[in-house]
């Protein structure tokens, strides 16, 4: 980005704009380097704005959401970073069933938190996700046997230049974990999504929510983490590979695979990319050599790595 392309920004954008900041505090394992810029939207419609704006200004960026399955780099990010605060919800009930509408910048969790509280049932599987709305859109999140791809009815995309058009789960090309989006960022930007649920009493809905928060208590640790490192490769899982590899406690600097869960690598507090970055490769190097699968990340490296060791 020019200085001219950053002097437009500034005029077009006003308060919204901050540059060169710390990106670590926007992400669940608190590591990150700096953005040039960070650009905060606060609604569906800012972010749209702030994503046609860029585009004919053909300035980079990235929407950042709950920064929960991205590994940004020491070095940070160039260009723009878009912190999605797009959190409107709306609850429609019709002849047609029982529906929840969610901006992108929503966090899925608490999305799936107040309709279990209304007595709307199907998503208390994602009560316990962190991250938002958007970002499980284009990873396909799921937990607990459910996942975006059945519980989407339609997200609503903006296409590069200004078009939105209304994707189902068919046009995204879900598979586990990934999405035509996921695989391919530039197809466009998720502004909202809704979802499908079912009418049930509040009891139901809240003890599922109860047994599965429960669940995720006694197998995943609670330290910051991005979630699972690694998709499960077909017919195992990653996390007991990394277990019965013994890689558990190992670490570099600060980062640290879980005693609790193979797959989570936690951050112990003022870890670095780079350390995280070493144990990942370590991960993936031990498991090919003693159990011979190639573990494949499900967290996304984000940000310039040209520097890290
Ligand atoms: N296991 C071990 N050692 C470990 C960890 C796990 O042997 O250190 C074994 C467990 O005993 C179990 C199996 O591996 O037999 C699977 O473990 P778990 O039930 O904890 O589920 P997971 O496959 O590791 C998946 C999702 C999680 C989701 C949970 C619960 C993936 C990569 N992970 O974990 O999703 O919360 O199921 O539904 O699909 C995420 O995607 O970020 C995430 C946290």
């Amino acid at each position: 980005m020019n200085r001219q392309q950053l002097d437009g920004l500034r005029e077009a954008f006003g308060e919204a704009l901050q540059e060169d900041v710390s990106l670590g505090p926007y992400t669940s394992i608190r590591i990150g380097g700096p953005a040039d810029v960070l650009l905060e939207v606060r609604s569906i419609e800012e972010l749209r704005r702030a994503c046609v704006e860029l585009w004919k200004r053909e300035i980079d960026f990235r929407v950042l959401g709950g920064g929960s399955n991205v590994l940004i780099s020491d070095a940070g990010i160039r260009g723009v970073v878009v912190l999605n605060k797009a959190r409107e919800v709306w609850f429609h009930e019709d002849d047609r069933g029982s529906r929840v509408r969610a901006g992108s910048g929503a966090m899925l969790g608490s999305v799936a938190r107040r309709s279990a509280e209304r007595g709307l049932g199907g998503l208390e599987w994602a009560a316990t996700i962190p991250g938002t709305v958007g970002g499980a859109v284009v990873g396909n999140a799921g937990a607990h046997g459910g996942c975006m791809a059945d519980s989407l009815i339609v997200a609503e995309i903006l296409q590069h230049g200004d078009g939105v058009e209304s994707w189902t789960a068919d046009e995204l090309n879900y598979a586990y974990r990934s999405s035509r989006l996921k695989t391919d960022p530039g197809r466009g930007v998720v502004l909202s999504a809704s979802l499908k649920l079912a009418r049930s009493a509040v009891e139901t809905c809240k003890r599922k929510v109860q047994e599965f928060a429960a669940s995720r208590e006694r197998t995943q640790p609670s330290g910051a983490s991005m979630g699972s490192m690694f998709k499960n490769p077909t017919g195992d899982y990653a996390g007991r590979l990394i277990d019965t590899a013994g890689l558990k406690g190992k670490r570099f600097g600060a980062a640290v695979i879980s005693e609790k869960h193979g797959n989570f690598f936690i951050n112990e507090g003022g870890g670095t990319a780079a350390d995280m970055k070493a144990l990942i490769d370590l991960a993936r190097e031990r498991v090919a050599e003693v159990h011979g699968v190639q573990l494949e990340l499900e967290v996304e490296l984000v940000g310039d790595w040209s520097t890290a060791g």
